[in-house]
């Protein structure tokens, strides 16, 4: 099934960039994990993001056909592929996975992307997962579908309260940490709304953005994948089966 979300990012993506982010916001992109490894970054968006990780290996997929082309554009080999489906990768292939503003776009089929993350990662790897943050107002409203100071360009793509997130990946099995986090990006096509409404909507979003400006905008979970004992022996056993 082809999803909405490709149309609408074909569509933001038809120049050059999507998102515009301060040289600060990708470092603290990056720094989220240190040692990355063999890196994946699901729902790539234009290759921004993953282009400046310090990784020796990255790739990414979106569902997005213009987005997978412009993130090739950047250097990072990407594929035309959806989060709710199947991975086109093989298992335990990655260190790392990186999930930057991709869950909420998936109308919380959340639990087959954590289970198709957790085919692809290897034992001990880490999954980062960073989303719009709802306990943040400003956020919350300006992403919510009925909202009507909506500045989300898709109608369905409320923010996420972490708490609702980390119980489900604990079923899946990850051990995971939640921290908020600040990161300032624009997107490059400015708005899906027309001049009126982005002129009625502004003296809220606003006044909201500058009341909420000490708040942070974003979480991020860390999530460990358990390192693999599967096929090995225990020390007891190796010892007495000598
Ligand atoms: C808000 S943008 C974030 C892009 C990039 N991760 C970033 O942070 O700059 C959301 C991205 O998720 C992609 N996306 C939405 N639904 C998806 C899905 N089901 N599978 C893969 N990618 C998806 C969109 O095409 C878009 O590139």
């Amino acid at each position: 099934m082809k999803r909405p979300q490709s149309a609408l990012f074909d569509r933001l993506a038809a120049g050059s960039q999507l998102y515009a982010y301060p040289p600060e916001s990708l470092r603290k992109l990056n720094e989220l994990v240190k040692n990355k490894g063999r890196t994946l970054d699901v729902g790539c968006g234009d290759g921004t993001i993953p282009q400046a990780f310090d990784a020796p290996w990255v790739t990414g997929f979106d569902v997005s056909f213009r987005c997978a082309a412009l993130a090739r554009g950047r250097g990072v080999v990407s594929v035309v592929a959806d989060a709710a489906g199947g991975f086109p990768y093989a298992t335990d292939s990655f260190d790392t996975v990186y999930c930057v503003d991709v869950l909420h776009h998936l109308e919380r089929r959340w639990r087959p992307v954590f289970d198709e993350v957790n085919r692809v990662l290897r034992p001990g790897g880490t999954l980062v997962i960073v989303e719009p943050d709802a306990r943040n107002a400003f956020v919350r409203w300006t992403q919510a579908p009925d909202s009507p100071i909506r500045v989300a360009p898709c109608d369905n793509e409320p923010a996420i309260d972490p708490s609702d997130l980390l119980p489900l990946l604990q079923a899946c099995g990850f051990e995971a940490s939640c921290h908020s986090i600040h990161i300032e990006g624009e997107q490059v096509e400015r708005s899906v709304f027309p001049l009126w409404q982005r002129l009625a909507k502004a003296p809220f979003t606003l006044l909201l953005s500058f009341l909420y400006r000490n708040v942070p905008n974003k979480f991020a979970i860390i999530v460990t994948k358990a390192g693999d004992t599967r096929g090995e022996v225990p020390a007891a056993s190796r010892e007495s089966a000598v």
